[in-house]
């Protein structure tokens, strides 16, 4: 076929069509302020037809209204950011307003960047959650080095204390360190994990046993319950392994002396599925959506004042968890109460054949 071939039909069906292939919602106004045209994007956002409504009535937007106007009678085109509320959702629109040839009136096209915005916040708060969590370890050990440089080696007993309190810090400070390497490790990627068939009491045994000492130093229970039959998973062992450590351990921080941590292994027909259940502190409700994101933690004042010596951690042990799980095309979540303990499920798929 031939381009001179090419020709779009008169009654405008072509327009619509493509206006209503793109993402970004538009809006035509005539010369005499009123709605001309539509895309599907943009009734999408209003509840009713706004054809041949005046502009002005319509838009609720006083930047926006302005911006038209000024496209329709001054020629000029603008951008604009705007706050919209969308079928109750509050959403960013970013809006360029241009004049129709012939001051035939004036065009807007509005994408929606909530997504791009909503990224560089969380991309602001990681850098200062970051910042933080490096400057209150480093001002302590600072403060423990000039104390000590200002005459308090002369006395054992405080040096050994401060050289301790120097030596936690450092601690934490290099647990961040590695969190941090993990967490950028699970997150330059969305893709799969590799994975392969095993039995997922394996992977908790070898965690009961490697956090066995830290449990008795804690004078927590910690046991295993499994099935007597396999519970088979097609998932990635050591991405498992390190599930199941950042879980059982958040378990047994959180746990009383003489405590119970349990680690539930059930297979079921369409997943496996292993539970992390303690009798500890619990979690209220309303941070259940949120212990999951980078750097939260419930009781961050203590946590961080303490200086982490029992239970601070960085707040990114659960990040860390739900990357890898989601990564396995699993699933994970909390069931919790204030005084109530805490079960963390991990739901994980079944070998495919
Ligand atoms: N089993 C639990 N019982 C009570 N609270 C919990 C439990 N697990 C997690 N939490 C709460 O969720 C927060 C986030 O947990 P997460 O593992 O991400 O961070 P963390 O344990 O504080 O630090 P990290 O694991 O990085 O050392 C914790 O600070 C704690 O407040
Ligand atoms: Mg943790």
């Amino acid at each position: 076929m031939s381009r001179e071939s090419i020709r779009p039909p008169p009654d405008g069906t072509w327009l619509r069509a493509v206006l209503d292939a793109m993402v970004e919602a538009v809006l035509v106004v005539d010369a005499d302020g009123r709605i001309a045209l539509t895309n599907r994007a943009l009734d999408a956002m209003t509840s009713e037809d706004v054809r041949g409504r005046r502009a002005k009535n319509v838009i609720k937007n006083e930047r926006l209204r302005e911006a038209m106007r000024d496209a329709r009678k001054k020629r000029r085109a603008t951008e604009v950011e705007l706050e919209a509320s969308v079928r109750g959702r509050a959403r960013i629109f970013h809006a360029l307003v241009s004049p129709l040839p012939k001051r035939a009136g004036a065009v807007a096209v509005l994408r929606d960047v909530t997504p791009i915005k909503d990224l560089e916040r969380l991309r602001r708060d990681f850098v200062a959650n970051a910042s933080h969590e490096l400057r209150t370890p480093l001002t302590s050990i600072r403060g423990f080095a000039e104390t000590l440089v200002d005459g308090a080696v002369a006395d054992p007993a405080a040096t050994h204390r401060f050289l301790e309190a120097i030596l936690r810090q450092t601690k934490r400070l290099q647990r961040l360190a590695e969190d941090l390497a993990v967490l950028a490790r699970a997150e330059s990627t969305d893709e799969p994990l590799a994975a392969n068939v095993f039995d997922l009491r394996t992977i908790a045994a070898h965690v009961a046993t490697a956090l066995g000492p830290r449990a008795d130093e804690l004078g927590v229970k910690l046991r295993v319950s499994t099935p007597r039959r396999a519970v088979r998973t097609e998932a990635n062992a050591s991405a498992v392994e390190q599930v199941l450590t950042n879980l059982v351990d958040n378990a047994l921080k959180h746990s009383k002396r003489g405590g119970r941590v349990v680690i539930a292994v059930q297979g079921a027909v369409t997943l496996a599925r292993v539970e992390v259940r303690d009798t500890g502190r619990g979690i209220a409700a309303q941070h259940h959506a949120r212990i999951f994101e980078r750097f939260y933690r419930v009781d961050a004042g203590r946590t961080r004042s303490d200086g982490g010596a029992a239970v601070g951690g960085t707040g990114l042990g659960l990040a860390i968890v739900k990357h890898l799980v989601e990564r396995m095309r699993g699933s994970v979540s909390v069931e919790s109460a204030i005084g109530k303990g805490a079960t963390f499920r991990v739901e994980l798929p079944r070998p495919s054949r």
